[in-house]
């Protein structure tokens, strides 16, 4: 047992530890039968490629309900706790909900990692909760050789105020809360190629909830809003296109991403999830004459707990945006939308 383990060479041979594709996971989703008799209580379920369920409860109480886990994305285990539940209760955030309960799910080899690990990735995620201002309510452990750990989370809801995929109108701005390239820099972590101030930033934005940045939206006219996650940048804007059935756009020059990141791919750090994502989407989006295929790729890079994308009419665009920066959330207008090649991305 030893305490200077790197917790992300622990992944096992076969899989990645990350999200199964969305072809994948959109041909295994199709073969199951659908439910016969649809529930009214149930506003949002499996069809919409939404960030979680709704379930209505009453005529103003619905509850909002996510789960995510993975295998180590960063070597320090308390970190991991954070990222791990930044990005779960993200997905309440991006539905417009407040976060309440959460129970941990854990996968640890407890019979050969020091349980001193185990002891702060939980400490790392029970820290991430209380600022979010969720409740623990308990969880599940079994012993397996790679360590995985995520959480369930519940958040609640008022049915008339939930933000999804479909309401993207034409004329909205598209607001991005943190910037991207994550997949590539944990990869890249993993394979011991960052600086440590480089570790630190993009660790500083996986733990980073989007708290504020649901909170602020709330009192703007937001028609639409997602969390950019696995399938990257150009993936979850295509649930708002095809969702909303809208074009979007994207201004690649106003999208931030992390320092180094484009050099990091020309040295070859390319996820596998990241071609996945390109892979799927390549036919519905029109890129630039000028783009490279690295520049493709780092639009849709798998993200790790990323920011909230907002699709948010054009009158409040520009206040909401004073709104967020003031609040020290790392906004940008990033596109807008429009009626024309409706489920289409077009990269400017
Ligand atoms: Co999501
Ligand atoms: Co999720």
């Amino acid at each position: 047992m030893t305490d200077n383990i790197k917790l992300t060479s622990l992944s096992s041979k076969g899989g990645c530890g990350c999200k199964i594709g969305p072809a994948d996971l959109e041909n295994v989703l199709r073969s199951l039968p659908q439910q016969t008799v649809p529930n009214p209580n149930l506003l949002v379920g499996l069809d919409t490629s939404d960030d979680a369920g709704v379930y209505k409860l009453t005529d103003d109480l619905a509850l909002v309900q996510t789960v995510d886990f993975f295998t180590p994305i960063v070597d320090d285990p308390y970190a991991f706790g954070q990222v791990a539940a930044a990005n779960a209760i993200s997905d309440v955030y991006a539905m417009g909900g407040t976060p309440i309960t959460a129970l941990n799910i854990v996968a640890f080899p407890i019979s050969t990692l020091d349980e001193s690990i185990l002891a702060n990735i939980l400490r790392g995620a029970g820290d991430k909760l209380e600022e979010a201002g969720v409740s623990l309510v308990g969880g599940h452990s079994i012993d397996d050789q790679e360590p995985k750990f995520g959480l369930a989370v519940t958040g609640t809801v008022h049915p008339n105020h939930i933000k999804t995929n479909t309401g993207a109108k034409p004329g909205d701005k598209l607001i991005l809360t943190k910037p991207i390239g994550v997949g590539i820099m944990s990869s890249s972590l993993k394979k011991g190629l960052l600086e440590q101030d480089e570790i630190d930033r993009v660790t500083q934005v996986m733990t980073t909830l989007n708290k504020t940045a649901s909170e602020t939206m709330s009192d703007f006219k937001v028609n639409a809003s997602t969390d950019v996650t696995g399938f990257g940048l150009l993936g979850h804007a295509s649930e708002i296109a095809t969702g909303s059935h809208v074009e979007i756009r994207i201004d690649s020059k106003a999208v931030p991403v992390l320092p180094r990141v484009k050099e990091l791919a020309e040295g070859g750090v390319i996820p596998g999830g990241t071609k996945n994502n390109f892979n799927h989407i390549n036919d519905i989006v029109t890129f630039p004459e000028s783009f490279d295929q690295l520049d493709k790729y780092i639009l849709c890079d798998a993200v790790t707990s990323g920011g909230l994308l907002m699709s948010v009419d054009s009158n409040d665009a520009d206040t909401l945006l004073n709104t967020l920066q003031q609040k020290g959330v790392e906004a940008q207008i990033i596109g807008h939308v429009r009626d024309g090649h409706n489920g289409h991305i077009t990269v400017d």
